[in-house]
């Protein structure tokens, strides 16, 4: 699996963090930065980048973090296609993938702590979509960009 990985500055370290520590269990991961922590990075340019490189697949899915998680994770939402979820512990992030069929895990460095958030990546990439009665559920997500206008779809 090909995995994007985007942050502001607040998070640049944890980004590093979880980057090598992915790349030590196998996945192909690559860097859309934030790459300097003293240098503003406005979250949503990051959000952004990421979610459309998935959407071109150009990576499978994501990991972005900004100070909270949040504002980032907005940002990625409002691509067609994108299903984000900020996770602050590894039960969600295993479940937004079995039940929610997310393709971007968000966290903020300023929330978790670098042993908690490797638990949480883990869980997220270990999980696998269930699809049946979920899968109507996330269609019903689809539906509603489809109601006001994606061009995506088209
Ligand atoms: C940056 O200070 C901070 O606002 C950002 O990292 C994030 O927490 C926004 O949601």
């Amino acid at each position: 699996m090909k995995i994007g990985f985007g942050c502001d500055h607040a998070a640049v370290s944890l980004k590093n963090t979880l980057m090598e520590h992915l790349k030590s269990q196998g996945y192909e991961c690559v860097d859309y930065g934030s790459y300097d922590p003293n240098v503003k990075t406005n979250y949503p340019e990051k959000g952004l980048e990421v979610a459309e490189a998935i959407m071109r697949g150009d990576v499978d899915k994501g990991v972005l973090i900004c100070g909270t998680g949040v504002g980032i994770s907005l940002a990625a939402n409002k691509v067609p296609g994108i299903r984000a979820a900020v996770c602050s512990e590894p039960y969600t992030a295993e479940y937004t993938v079995r039940h929610n069929n997310a393709n971007i895990i968000a966290m903020g460095a300023r929330v978790v702590g670098d042993e908690l958030a490797k638990k949480i990546v883990d869980a997220f990439f270990s999980a696998e979509f269930e699809g049946g009665r979920h899968a109507m559920r996330v269609d019903m997500i689809t539906d509603i960009e489809k109601k006001y206008g994606a061009a995506w779809h088209e």
